[in-house]
C-alpha cells in the first residue's frame, strides 16, 4: 500500500472516536512527487459530496489560479488542513452551513497533515488564507496580511509561499489585484525553483 493511503487509513481509524467522527473524509489528492502542495483551509458543500478538495466552485477558481501558473490539476498535489466539512446549522433555512474549522478540528488534522507533508515532500507549498498558513508555519500570530506573496524558507529545503484565499479575493474586490500579483510572484519562483 503506498504512504498516502496507509496515511488515511491510519486517519479513518482515528477519526471514528472523535466527537466529528460521522462525517465525510475529503483527502488530498495528486501525484507522490508533486512539486507544489497547495493547502487550502477546509472542503466544502461540494467538496463533501464528492469527496474531492476544490471542486464546484472552489475548483473553477483553481483552473484559473493553474492557468496563470501554466500547470495542470494533475501536475499538484491539493489538500485541505482540514479533511471534514465544518458545518453549522442555519438559523434561516435550518440547512448545513459551511463554517470555520474549529480549534479543535484544526487540532486533530495537524499532525496528518504534516505527515502528509512529510510524504509529498514537495519543493513548494502554497497555503490559501490564514489557517493553512498558521498550520504549516507552526506560528500562531501570523496572518497572512502581513506575509502574502513572497517565499519563506521551511525544514527540509521545502519553501512556503503564502497567498490569500481565493474566497477572501470574492468577498474583497480590492484585494483581487494584489492577489495576481502574488500569483505572478509564485510563476516566477517556480520557475526559479
Ligand atoms: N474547497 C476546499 O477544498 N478547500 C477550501 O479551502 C475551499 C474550498
Amino acid at each position: 500500500m503506498n504512504r498516502q493511503l496507509e496515511l488515511q487509513k491510519k486517519i479513518i481509524e482515528k477519526f471514528k472516536s472523535t466527537a466529528f467522527g460521522e462525517k465525510r473524509l475529503v483527502f488530498g489528492e495528486g501525484a507522490e512527487a508533486s512539486t507544489l502542495m497547495m493547502i487550502g483551509e477546509a472542503p466544502g458543500g461540494d467538496e463533501e459530496k464528492q469527496g474531492r478538495p476544490f471542486v464546484g466552485k472552489a475548483g473553477k477558481n483553481l483552473s484559473s489560479f493553474l492557468e496563470v501558473l501554466g500547470l495542470k490539476r494533475e501536475e499538484i498535489y491539493i489538500s485541505n488542513v482540514v479533511k471534514l466539512r465544518p458545518t453549522k446549522e442555519s438559523p434561516k433555512t435550518g440547512k448545513a452551513v459551511n463554517r470555520p474549522p474549529s480549534g479543535e478540528e484544526i487540532a486533530f488534522f495537524l499532525p496528518f497533515l504534516k505527515e502528509e507533508i512529510h510524504i509529498i515532500s514537495p519543493k513548494v507549498i502554497v497555503t490559501l488564507g490564514n489557517v493553512p498558513l498558521k498550520a504549516v508555519s507552526g506560528e500562531k500570530s501570523i496572518t497572512i496580511g502581513d506575509v502574502h506573496g513572497r517565499a519563506y524558507p521551511l525544514m527540509d529545503g521545502m519553501a512556503l509561499f503564502p497567498l490569500y484565499h481565493p474566497a477572501a479575493v470574492i468577498y474583497n474586490r480590492d484585494l483581487s489585484q494584489t492577489y495576481q500579483e502574488d500569483l505572478q510572484g509564485l510563476k516566477k519562483f517556480l520557475l526559479e525553483r
